[in-house]
């Protein structure tokens, strides 16, 4: 028999988008816990820094913070090159960067749309694309996309985003063909409801959706406790260990999926 698969991610360099708090900055913990150096990449360096420094002094992995804006290929071409020369290489990246906006359709606002597809689809296709020739150049890359549950079933009122997270998986397959003979695999992750800053943010604007006399409370646990058959959130550093192992050899043969971890939402 060959030997086991090691899940160690010693030497290896992941950059992670919106890492500085909520599920990126568990996947990225999940990385270091591993044994990854991690770019922790936000909209704000001091607080990207913070959340790496909180890395490094865990775990003994380098870890830096970058002010990256997603939604600008600009930036995001020259932070892929400040990593590569600060770290030495790009092994995996973790396109977890992205927002919601709830509204019904005929009252969904066109900026609100752009900014939705914006953060959460095509800087999917910007960050991969500028990472791609440091993927390429260590033979083993790895693209992991935080896509949701609602990158493989819709919700009311969520339009962008479902739109938005449906592209993702599809971009994800792309990905996997072509990275597949340079090494690389691709895989999306498409959590349920993780309690973040992104959730709690959604109470107010779904209890008005839903027409209004119900409470913030019972507007979440209509959108989403009710939807998972396990009826609790999913912690963040849940995502973030399936990230680390997706980011393994053991994980060398996965490829093209998306992965749901959503307390048996999808399965209905
Ligand atoms: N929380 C959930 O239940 C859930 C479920 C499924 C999928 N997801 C996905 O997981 C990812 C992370 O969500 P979260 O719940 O941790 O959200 P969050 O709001 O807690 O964190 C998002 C992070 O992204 C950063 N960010 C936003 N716009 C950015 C931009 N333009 N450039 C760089 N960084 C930017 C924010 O500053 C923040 O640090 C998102 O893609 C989200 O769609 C979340």
């Amino acid at each position: 028999m060959s030997a086991l698969p090691s899940l160690s991610l010693a030497r290896r360099v992941s950059v992670v988008t919106g890492a500085a708090r909520g599920i990126g900055f568990a996947c990225a913990t999940a990385l270091a816990a591993a044994g990854s150096d991690v770019a922790i990449c936000d909209l704000d360096e001091a607080t990207a820094a913070a959340s790496a420094a909180k890395l490094s002094a865990e775990y003994g992995v380098r870890g830096r913070g970058y002010a990256i804006n997603v939604t600008k290929p600009d930036d995001v071409r020259a932070g892929i090159a400040r990593i590569a020369a600060d770290l030495g290489a790009i092994d995996h990246v973790v396109n977890n960067a992205g927002v919601q906006y709830v509204a019904p359709i005929a009252e969904f606002g066109d900026a609100d749309w752009e900014r939705v597809r914006s953060v959460d689809l095509d800087s999917v296709f910007h960050l991969t694309k500028a990472a791609w020739p440091h993927l390429v150049a260590c033979g083993h890359g790895r693209v992991v996309n935080i896509a949701s549950v609602h990158g493989l079933i819709a919700s009311p009122f969520k339009s962008a985003y479902i739109a938005s997270k449906h592209g993702v998986v599809g971009f994800t397959k792309a990905t996997a063909l072509e990275g597949a003979e340079a090494g690389i695999t691709a895989n999306a992750i498409c959590p349920g409801a993780v309690y973040t800053d992104l959730i709690a943010g959604q109470a107010k604007d779904l209890a008005t959706s839903y027409g209004g006399g119900i409470s913030e409370e019972e507007a979440l646990k209509r959108a989403f406790l009710s939807k998972m058959p396990t009826g609790k959130f999913i912690d963040p550093l849940e995502v973030g260990a399936l990230c680390a192992y997706l980011c393994s050899d053991a994980a060398r043969s996965i490829t093209g999926t998306a992965i749901p971890i959503d307390g048996g939402w999808s399965a209905e």
